[in-house]
């Protein structure tokens, strides 16, 4: 076989999946889904989903991709199951949808950045009108698509691991400075009481099914992101601590995001809690408030790193979303790298039009779908969110677990598992895992898909 490269190092692979797992899901996504569910009620459900359902996801796709040294689709026919590879065909799919509109998000962060550095806070009430830009905003796009695909170029330890190690650090750090001083602020503890204090009758069929899109998506999980970095791990490694560490590493920050931006959302409404739920553009409105609070060149300069880091963080994620077709291409269609990298990403980036236009500037994408049910409208880019993160994600995870265990066979998932974990074998994890990945996940993930469907696309509530 040709030499698809590989992590240089322990580390090298912990970091880059977790870059692949922080990103703007946590940074972005996490605290306008927060808001619109209603606060910690949503984020208990957050918790309750990445410990017990995906932890189990994620050491199985690690696990399969470790053992067959493919991309998704190639690890199933590796694996003598063919019939399955449509399951890594529909990761795939999803990893080019949410490529598509991640992208015009991650456009938006870097556009950010030189808002922030020639002071201009007042962007916060004219996040709209920054959108509605289209030409300038694609060109930042096409910047950050055009990045993402030069470090795909540069292939596994050159490009991917080496950039991630530097900066996720980085980017910890600048939180916690942040979370520190926004906790200081007036009526900051109003915020963070939205936050961390449940009220548990915000819990209905939407949160759960927003929660459970949250922890995919923002854990990079069920479209094969995992199968693909697993590919690339050397037999020594422990998958299982791997994947807590990578787990804990992705939910802390998306838990530090809320902490930051809660307290100032508190400090700017002088403690009402009851607009919060702005949507996405939740961190584009706010942030600037509070870098325009600190002020001065000193507040420019915060505001600027901190746009910086963000799109260090997103551009490790958006790394990993196009590494998942291009190691399909590269593998199965025999097709150059570098070659490669260039027809997918532009191919993704043409894809993703719909979603910049859908955000004020175009009526039709911006009103693109009115759901059975809905009163209002929705975007282009929240349409295919709603398919790719809470739809096809969810499914993809159900589908690998069910393989996993039943198709494949737990002893192999456990013998492949025990590679690099000598204790593996016989601890009460293995015994977690074996229901977790042979029952639980399955049942409770195809359950929620049922739901999903019939809600969303139907108008039909069971419940
Ligand atoms: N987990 C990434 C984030 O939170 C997004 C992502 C999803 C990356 C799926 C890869 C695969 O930003």
């Amino acid at each position: 076989m040709a030499n698809r490269g590989g992590f240089s190092s322990r580390l090298g692979f912990i970091m880059a999946a977790a870059g692949s797992a922080v990103g703007l899901g946590n940074i972005w996504g996490f605290p306008y889904e927060v808001g619109q569910g209603g606060g910690a009620a949503f984020v208990v459900m957050y918790l309750i989903f990445c410990f017990v359902l995906c932890y189990p996801v994620m050491v199985t796709e690690i696990a399969i991709g470790r053992k067959t040294q493919k991309n998704p689709v190639g690890a199933f026919n590796a694996l003598g199951y063919k019939k399955w590879n449509f399951v890594g065909k529909m990761g795939i799919f999803s990893g080019f949808l949410i490529l598509s509109f991640y992208n015009v998000i991650a456009g938006w962060a870097f556009g950010y950045v030189y808002e922030m550095a020639i002071g201009n806070f007042d962007i916060a009430t004219h996040f709209s009108e920054f959108t509605q830009d289209v030409f300038k905003v694609g060109a930042y796009g096409m910047v950050f698509m055009a990045t993402t695909a030069y470090v795909v170029s540069k292939g596994i330890s050159g490009g991917i691991e080496k950039a991630a190690k530097f900066l996720m650090p980085s980017l910890l750090i600048m939180i916690l400075l942040i979370v520190g001083y926004a906790l200081t602020l007036p009526n900051a503890m109003d915020g963070l009481r939205f936050y961390l204090v449940p009220d548990f009758s915000e819990i209905n069929t939407q949160v759960v099914i927003n929660a459970l899109g949250q922890a995919f998506f923002s854990l990079s999980l069920g479209m094969g992101a995992l199968i693909t970095y697993g590919s690339y791990v050397n037999k020594k490694e422990n998958i299982v601590s791997a994947a807590a560490f990578i787990t804990l590493a992705d939910v802390g920050i998306a838990v530090l995001a809320g902490m930051m931006i809660f307290p100032l959302i508190g400090f700017m409404s002088g403690g009402a809690m009851d607009n919060v739920g702005s949507g996405p553009g939740l961190i584009f409105e706010t942030l600037p408030e509070i870098f325009g609070t600190i002020g001065g060149t000193f507040g420019a300069v915060a505001g600027t790193l901190f746009f910086v880091l963000l799109c260090f963080a997103a551009l490790t994620s958006t790394v990993s979303l196009l590494e998942v077709p291009v190691a399909y291409v590269v593998d199965e269609k025999n097709v150059r790298r570098s070659r490669a990298v260039w027809l997918v990403a532009g191919a993704i980036f043409l894809i993703g039009i719909p979603s910049l236009l859908g955000n004020g500037y175009s009526e039709f994408f911006s009103k693109f779908i009115t759901y059975p049910g809905s009163e209002t409208a929705t975007d282009f880019l929240s349409f295919i969110a709603n398919v790719a993160n809470d739809t096809l994600l969810p499914l993809g995870g159900c589908l690998i677990v069910f393989f996993a265990a039943h198709v494949w066979k737990k002893h192999n998932l456990d013998e492949e598992l025990s590679h690099g974990a000598p204790n593996y074998k016989g601890s009460f994890l293995q015994k977690y895992l074996n229901f977790a990945v042979g029952y639980l996940a399955p049942a409770v993930l195809g359950f929620i898909f049922v739901i999903t469907v019939l809600k969303t696309y139907f108008g039909i509530s069971i419940f």
